[in-house]
């Protein structure tokens, strides 16, 4: 991989299983993003995420929001840790909590989120059984800039999976994260590659607006 740009430094956060963060860390180890993940940030004192920080050597830190009385003071002390680390790039992978404007606006352009849907479909949760319900034949994932609208920011990338007959809500959670394994880790590299930006609400791609539904081959 060429180095034409600085390599970038990242900041993760997790609530769960983290399997998008380990993507993003095996292809950081096999040189495919030009970038290092600086530390692993928690709000469940469980989460998985935080154990695979700790398996590659990399700063892994639990911030109970249980201990906080208000949204803007967790926010508030979630910035601090990040800023003491003075990232790049903020990826919020699987991270479940709505987050105030104040803290979106302070990582305004360098904040990606990954979401379980076709955006704009099917914002907020139970995004697979939503679609489900409601007879889709597909579904799919979409990674995005953060924007204070919930899940509303500017689509990079898409990617699709048909939903099966008699599939239920977690075989298709399965795949769609297969698929997320992919697009992330592309996603990172591209932003880590100097590549991606956000400008006046949209997403660019080599100096090119994207699409509302993110990059398209072609
Ligand atoms: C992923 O499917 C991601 O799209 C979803 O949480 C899962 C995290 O999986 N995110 C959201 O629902 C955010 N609204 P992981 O912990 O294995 O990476």
């Amino acid at each position: 991989m060429s180095k034409l740009t600085p390599e970038k430094s990242i900041v993760v956060l997790v609530s769960g299983d983290g399997s998008n963060l380990q993507a993003i860390i095996d292809q950081i180890s096999q040189g495919k993003i030009n970038g290092k993940i600086i530390a692993v940030i928690a709000n469940k004192e469980n989460a998985y995420g935080l154990i695979r920080a700790k398996e590659s050597n990399i700063p892994a830190i639990f911030i109970d929001h249980k201990s906080f009385t208000s949204r803007e003071d967790y926010d508030a002390e979630l910035m601090n840790n990040i800023d003491n680390f003075s990232p790049d790039l903020i990826v919020l992978a699987g991270f479940m909590r709505i987050l105030t404007s104040e803290f979106v606006e302070h990582y305004h352009g360098r904040m990606l989120n990954i979401h379980p849907s076709l955006l704009p479909k099917y914002k907020g949760l139970d995004t697979h059984q939503r679609a489900i319900a409601a007879g889709d034949r597909e579904h799919g994932a979409s990674v995005h800039f953060v924007t204070p609208e919930l899940d509303g920011g500017p689509v990079v990338l898409q990617s699709k999976v048909p939903i099966f007959e008699q599939q239920d809500a977690d075989e298709l959670a399965e795949r769609v994260k297969q698929q997320e394994r992919q697009m992330y880790p592309l996603v990172v590299s591209w932003f880590c590659a100097g590549r991606l930006k956000m400008a006046n609400n949209k997403a660019m791609l080599d100096d090119k607006v994207l699409s509302e539904m993110g990059y398209a081959i072609g």
